[in-house]
């Protein structure tokens, strides 16, 4: 079996056709294409307005120094892509890890907590962990309640709706939903936060070229975006493909002693990544040790996410002594299995076997 890694893009001949076309068109950035993919993207999720940026790491870092002042305290979780939190550092605001829920997304009753005892927290930013949505409903009462500002971080759902949270942000990188290379965007029905998230994006300047704030260069080129149109009309096929193969596995490890899915079968859930935990306490080898020998076998599983307030930056800054006993074990139990629509029916059968074996050994 050659390599199967845990996540890969889709391209079929009319993205090629659509990058071709736009690389012989007059504009190569800040052309039409832009705006279309833009559009394509705030009708999909409901939203107002859109901006695209260069990447999903860069849509955070917008969303960070618009919606935060310096010294903010801001909930967020360790599991997640480092730049989830990076990005409260960017806008010299202050993470505060809270522990997650057996699904691997934060733990809102805990965040509730945090807030009733401190009204000086500004913020949550939340991720739909592996494609799951967030609970809609707390987030909202969270919002109005404690008159917080909420950040949903996407990179795992994209195309969902946008519903009472201030902004949204999605990643186009290769092993999202949809890709553009790399790529990212923002949506929020704010018109307000829409202006100064636009503006930060092209150097800090106003539509008459006055620069009023210090910006960047965050765009996202014609090509990209020619590419995201091609890849958005294809996103509800994209989904249904990976709830398809989430099913599947599922049913397999259905009452298996030491293999369970992260949660039951949901299709609330968009499978970005789809997430087992092992009973370690079962067998006689380690998370290392598993990983190893499956990706001797050529399946490219991996680990999301080693806690961030584990790491080692982390650490310097006095993070590391959280109480997060969910995550905690989660860490120690979790791995990635491949999941993306061009795995082939026989590919999963291939990994599913292999995994079993290797625990029955
Ligand atoms: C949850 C989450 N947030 C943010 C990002 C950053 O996106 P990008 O790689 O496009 O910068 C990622 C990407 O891996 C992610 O998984």
């Amino acid at each position: 079996m050659k390599f199967i890694p845990y996540g890969k893009q889709t391209i079929d001949k009319n993205d090629i056709d659509i990058v071709i076309q736009t690389l012989k068109s007059d504009f190569l950035t800040t052309g039409l294409k832009v705006n279309e993919f833009e559009q394509k993207i705030y009708k999909k999720t409901n939203a107002k307005y859109c901006v695209s940026v260069a990447n999903g790491t860069a849509a955070l870092h917008l969303s960070a120094i618009t919606l935060l002042n310096k010294n903010d305290k801001v909930l967020t979780t360790p599991n997640s892509f480092l730049a989830t939190s990076n990005a409260i550092l960017y806008a010299n605001a202050i993470p505060i890890f809270v522990d997650i829920c057996s699904d691997g997304s934060i733990d809102l009753d805990i965040c509730e907590e945090y807030l009733k005892n401190d009204s000086s927290i500004k913020a949550i930013f939340a991720v739909s962990f592996s494609g799951k949505i967030l609970d809609q409903e707390k987030l909202k009462y969270l919002k109005y309640k404690y008159n917080i500002k909420i950040l949903e971080d996407n990179a795992h759902t994209m195309g969902v709706k946008l519903t009472h949270s201030d902004i949204s942000i999605f990643s186009f990188h290769p092993v999202k939903h949809i890709t553009t290379a790399e790529g990212g965007a923002i949506v929020t029905n704010d018109e307000e936060l829409y202006k100064k998230i636009k503006s930060f994006r092209n150097h800090g300047q106003d539509d008459k070229h006055n620069m009023t704030m210090l910006g960047f260069n965050y765009r996202l080129s014609d090509i990209n975006c020619a590419l995201g149109i091609s890849q958005i009309s294809r996103l509800d096929e994209f989904i249904i493909k990976r709830q398809f193969i989430a099913k599947k596995y599922n049913k397999a490890f259905d009452n298996h002693d030491i293999i369970k899915p992260l949660y039951p079968y949901t299709n609330c859930s968009y499978y970005h990544l789809f997430v087992i935990r092992i009973d370690f306490s079962k067998i006689n080898f380690t998370k290392e040790q598993l990983i190893d020998k499956l990706r001797k076998n050529n399946i490219g599983v991996q680990v999301h996410y080693k806690a961030i307030n584990q790491q080692e930056y982390y650490k310097s800054i006095g993070y590391g002594n959280e109480q997060t006993p969910i995550m905690n074990q989660y860490v120690e139990q979790c791995i990635s299995l491949p999941i993306y629509p061009l795995l082939k029916n026989e590919e999963q059968d291939y990994v599913i076997n292999t995994l079993k074996g290797i625990l029955n050994d």
